[in-house]
């Protein structure tokens, strides 16, 4: 039974791979940095035109990025692009973290067909949105207590 399960995997990955970068089947198949951040000090949450939403929680300490997350409804390259730029931008400080662009999750993720292009622009805007939150919660830090997320 494993074993024809296995033998199906295999052959959806062989699938994949006539379209997608080895490293993008990675980051779909096996994201990094999924879930929440309690208490964050910066949170995005973008909606996409396809509909699909993305967030990302932002552990920010002296202006560096020590612990960013995401989760996301879409598709797999959203997941692949979500986990990606959560890894770019891990260790960077903000004005660093405001520059990643969908270009560079592309980049690092050796392209995505025309029509995935999206979903790392999705993860782009939502990095973009949760380090600007950051940004007005340090203007304002007293609307941290306030928060939901
Ligand atoms: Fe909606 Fe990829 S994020 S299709």
């Amino acid at each position: 039974m494993s074993s024809e399960f296995d033998e199906l995997q295999e052959l959806v990955i062989a699938d994949m791979r006539k379209v997608y970068s080895e490293i993008s089947i990675d980051h779909a198949m096996n994201p990094r940095n999924v879930g929440s951040i309690p208490v964050a000090d910066g949170f995005g949450s973008v909606m996409g035109p396809c509909g699909d939403t993305m967030e990302i929680w932002l552990k920010i300490k002296n202006g560096v990025i020590v612990e960013d997350t995401f989760w996301t409804d879409g598709c797999g390259t959203s997941i692949a692009s979500g986990s990606m730029i959560t890894e770019l931008a891990k260790g960077k400080n903000v004005t660093e973290a405001l520059k990643i662009s969908a270009d560079d999750v592309l980049n690092a993720l050796e392209g995505l067909p025309d029509e995935s292009i999206h979903c790392a622009l999705l993860a782009a805007n939502t990095l973009a949105e949760a380090v600007r939150d950051y940004l007005a919660l340090k203007n304002e830090p007293w609307k941290k207590a306030y928060r939901k997320q």
